[in-house]
């Protein structure tokens, strides 16, 4: 695998070091498939891109780089944020200049919306391997999402919550894509279950101050409140005003989608975070021997200064695709090729069974249902019950 990094705005091209470790052969001397891997690599969400392309490169460093004849060659560029021109900017850059076959990436919602159009008007296939609000894939017929949706991770969790005798719910979601569709998704099934929403709020995206918004929560007394956040210093920033304001003792429980204890951030957010239960797709602690040797060969491959969370693990799965397609097309790279060789697909990922939905080019998969607990001191997202082959219910 060859592998570029440009910064964006830079027009600099920064030789990873990784391309050294992967290549196997003269450059040049094989046909390749350029990825184009546009992620946020800098500034408040950097963690997403890396995890994505942390989780890309352990696909490869256990099945090689070369598929259907084509040598993969990852082309990387940073948005440096939740930035949807900057994203556009670097999309269009990618077929124009840099004649990449495939998008790939997209940890934020504006950055995946913002290229969907590049995607149609060039033909490229763009594999989303997290921006999680629903209407995605609907904006480009050339999207396919190996991730996840907020309403898929949502639902089962308001059912769950109402089966597990909470009545009483306030909704607290940031104010964006995922969070809408969150809210959206909690307060229909929780109602259609027989639930009360007490309240909801919406947190703005950039630098949200919680206090105000932790304390409108404790004031409605809900039994529960139901969070959406994008992981990082958000939810680490949620969870402290949580114990600050002792809501916990005032018996308000936290249920969420397992953004909120996300694997990557859970350690950092300390044991605040004990006996949180979540909805989500994904958890390190996934007992299955694909999640074992995935495990494994993400700390080989890329260290140990990130635990792979649920965009690694989307990253490896959305290059497993790649791979496959390429495969059952024996190495062309024609759109319309790959769109139905990805049209159906179903692969055995670390988190279990998915499929991409022929119809929809969404994930199909099982939810489960985790409980923040310590193993060997350590905390994780332990799975406990199971909701299996959930689609979007948006679609
Ligand atoms: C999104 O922007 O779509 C997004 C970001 C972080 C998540 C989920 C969805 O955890």
């Amino acid at each position: 695998m060859k592998q570029r990094m440009q910064r964006s705005g830079w027009g600099a091209w920064i030789c990873a070091t990784s391309a050294l470790l992967f290549a196997s052969g003269p450059v040049g001397a094989q046909a390749t498939v350029k990825i184009g891997v546009i992620a946020e690599f800098s500034g408040p969400f950097a963690d997403y891109g890396s995890q994505i392309l942390a989780g890309m490169k352990t696909y490869l460093q256990l099945n090689g780089d070369v598929f259907g004849g084509k040598k993969i060659e990852l082309v990387v560029k940073d948005t440096t944020g939740a930035a949807p021109d900057i994203a556009k900017r670097l999309a269009q850059e990618s077929v124009t200049r840099d004649n990449v076959d495939i998008l790939a990436g997209f940890g934020l919602t504006p950055n995946a919306m913002a290229v969907a159009p590049v995607a149609t008007e060039a033909k490229k296939p763009m594999v989303i391997m997290n921006a999680a609000t629903s209407i995605i894939t609907t904006r480009s017929p050339y999207i396919v999402r190996v991730s996840h949706t907020l309403p898929q991770d949502t639902q089962p969790m308001a059912q769950w919550a109402w089966k597990n005798g909470i009545k009483r719910v306030f909704t607290l979601v940031s104010d964006y894509g995922p969070g809408q569709d969150a809210e959206a998704a909690f307060i229909k099934a929780f109602k259609a279950a027989g639930g009360e929403i007490v309240d909801s709020v919406r947190t703005p995206l950039a630098n949200p101050d919680f206090a105000p918004f932790i304390q409108r929560v404790k004031d409605a007394k809900p039994e529960a409140v139901f969070v959406f956040l994008p992981p990082g210093s958000q939810t680490i920033a949620f969870i402290k005003g949580y114990e600050e304001r002792g809501l916990k003792e005032v018996g308000i429980k936290i249920i969420a989608t397992g953004d909120l204890t996300d694997d990557g951030v859970l350690q950092a957010m300390g044991d605040g975070t004990l006996g949180i239960v979540t909805s989500f797709h994904y958890s390190a602690a996934h007992d299955s021997p694909e999640n074992k040797t995935f495990l494994k060969a993400y700390t080989e491959t890329n260290g140990t200064r990130l635990r792979p969370n649920f965009m690694a693990c989307a990253g490896y799965d959305g290059m497993a695709a790649i791979a496959e397609a390429l495969k059952k097309t024996q190495g062309s790279t024609d759109p319309d090729k790959l769109l139905s060789a990805f049209k159906g697909m179903k692969l055995m990922s670390p988190r279990g069974p998915i499929m991409i939905d022929p119809e929809t080019r969404d994930i199909v998969q099982t939810v489960y249902i985790r409980r923040v607990e310590k193993l060997n001191g350590i905390l994780y997202n332990v799975e406990f019950d199971k909701f299996p082959e959930v689609h979007d219910p948006g679609k």
